[in-house]
């Protein structure tokens, strides 16, 4: 039996990825930077650990505890949604920590397994900003454009290995924490300043207002077809309107 391990499995993409993987059979280990009664159901192919993508001890701990593991998914992360000129350099560093770094050493962490057995998989949850211009993401879109351009290499050094690296690329959801994090942030005044404000607002709705979303089921269907896919495609657009945005590329 197969065994995938993903990240930030708490809520949202991760949280309906684990359950997918579970309805198909599979071992799943879910981690969590809190671990959470009742978040996923009872199963002896569903464990629990606590991993915190920015806390190096704790990706080697849950490492240890999980046992071999097949397929990797990368899928903590955090928004920020503001201007630059607003955005203190502090926070720039926090998404990075998260978004890039945290994905760069749970790969590591996995990576002498997957190449000693010949096999494995590691997605990266990226998103649907990669994809487009979009405004008021410049520090979330750099988190997750260096994801891309990091897969896109790390892919070609573990093809000799039988090991394959892919990114998905979500689009926008509302029904996540995501969306509740971002705006719920209590900087997020702070991170457009004065003169920018009509024009954020204005973007801000438009964004709200677009026709086309991504369901959480999108994505854990996404990473499922990433995971099985043996065309050697490296970017996987998860929901319409990632789908849309690759397609009009
Ligand atoms: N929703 C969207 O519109 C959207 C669009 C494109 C891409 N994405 C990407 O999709 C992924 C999942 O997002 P989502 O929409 O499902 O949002 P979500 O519901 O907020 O889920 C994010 C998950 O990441 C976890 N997390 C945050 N920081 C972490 C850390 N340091 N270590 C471990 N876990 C951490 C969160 O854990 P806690 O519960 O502890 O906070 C949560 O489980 C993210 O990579 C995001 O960038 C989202």
């Amino acid at each position: 039996m197969k065994t995938v391990l993903i990240t930030g499995a708490s809520s949202g993409y991760g949280r309906e990825t684990a359950l997918y993987f579970h309805s198909q059979g599979w071992n799943v280990i879910a981690t969590m930077r809190t671990p959470r009664a009742g978040v996923l159901p009872e199963s002896d192919r569903l464990r629990v650990i606590e991993l915190d993508v920015t806390k190096p001890e704790t990706i080697t701990a849950a490492f240890e505890a999980a046992g071999p593991v097949d397929v990797l998914v990368n899928n903590a992360g955090v928004p920020s949604i503001g201007v630059f000129e607003g955005t203190p350099m502090a926070r720039v560093r926090d998404v990075f920590e998260t978004n890039t770094f945290g994905v760069m050493a749970t790969t590591q962490a996995v990576l002498p397994q997957f190449r000693e057995r010949g096999s494995g998989v590691v997605v990266n949850v990226t998103s649907s900003v990669v994809l487009g211009h979009m405004p008021l993401s410049a520090v979330y879109k750099a988190s997750k454009m260096a994801i891309e351009g990091f897969t896109a290499s790390l892919s070609l050094e573990l093809a000799p290995f039988g090991v394959q690296a892919k990114t998905v690329e979500p689009g926008a959801c509302l029904t996540t924490n995501f969306a509740a994090t971002a705006t719920n942030d209590a900087s997020v005044d702070e991170l457009v300043p004065a003169p920018y404000a009509p024009w954020a607002k204005k973007t801000m709705d438009a964004f709200t207002g677009q026709d086309l979303f991504t369901k959480e089921s999108d994505v854990a269907e996404t990473v499922w077809h990433a995971v099985h896919d043996t065309t050697g495609q490296l970017r996987f657009p998860a929901g319409p309107d990632a789908v849309w945005l690759a397609q009009a590329k």
